[in-house]
């Protein structure tokens, strides 16, 4: 359901086609695309995109709640999935970057004036590559909601950003993935500006007990299909 305060911007105003301006996501307005978007030509495809070597990685540089002198704060949780093309291949060895606001809501970086805690033990960001089957795995702490000052009283869904390279440039995709359940995501301008609902679910991670460590941690499963980005002409 779509809190009515969220203005919602006029369906004819963009066609399929078009990257919709979200009016109720002030800083987007920057950001979007403003002219037509298509398909780069199929020998473009081909291209390789930027491939990492398995000694460019530290085997922890995918547990963010290592490399500290203690535990961080928080709900410990996995989260884990499959990177796949669009036709449901597995993308090896491909690159999965994250970052996140620690379990209070606050980021470790200097713009944040957030007046929640800063967690000594918790920096926020972690990578990892694809196994053969495409999976990619994280151990970290549940993040926080912040309040990010677009609208009166704009609180962020608890969320983790995302950045995969995939296997071509134009495989390139920086997103958020959120959490099920949570109350923010039905007054979040940015959820929101994904418009087709079936398309938003998919921004929405699965709570997977069955990969809960016991006495250790709870588990989120979420997989990320890259297609091709369409590009503006
Ligand atoms: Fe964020």
């Amino acid at each position: 359901m779509i809190d009515p305060s969220i203005v919602l911007p006029d369906d004819a105003s963009f066609g399929p086609d078009v990257q919709p301006d979200y009016p109720g996501y002030r800083s987007t307005a920057l950001r979007v695309p403003k002219r037509r978007l298509e398909t780069l030509p199929e020998e473009l495809h081909a291209l390789d995109g930027p491939v990492f070597g398995e000694d460019a990685l530290d085997p922890l540089d995918n547990d963010l709640t290592a490399g500290h002198a203690g535990e961080p704060l928080g709900e410990r949780i996995t989260v884990s999935g499959r990177l796949l093309d669009g036709d449901g291949r597995p993308l090896r060895g491909s690159l999965v970057e994250i970052w996140q606001a620690n379990a209070a809501g606050r980021y470790h970086h200097e713009v944040d004036r957030h007046p929640a805690p800063l967690d000594p033990n918790f920096t926020g960001a972690g990578r990892c590559l694809t196994d053969d089957e495409g999976r990619w795995s994280f151990a970290t702490v549940k993040p926080g909601a912040y309040p990010w000052g677009n609208h009166e009283n704009a609180w962020r869904p608890a969320h983790i950003h995302f950045s995969v390279f995939g296997r071509a440039f134009e495989q390139r995709l920086v997103t958020q993935m959120y959490f099920p359940g949570d109350p923010l995501l039905a007054y979040d301008p940015i959820f929101h500006a994904v418009r087709d609902p079936r398309a938003r679910e998919t921004l929405v991670a699965q709570f997977d007990l069955a990969g809960a460590q016991p006495e250790r941690s709870l588990a989120y499963d979420w997989d990320i299909v890259l297609g091709a980005t369409p590009v503006e002409t």
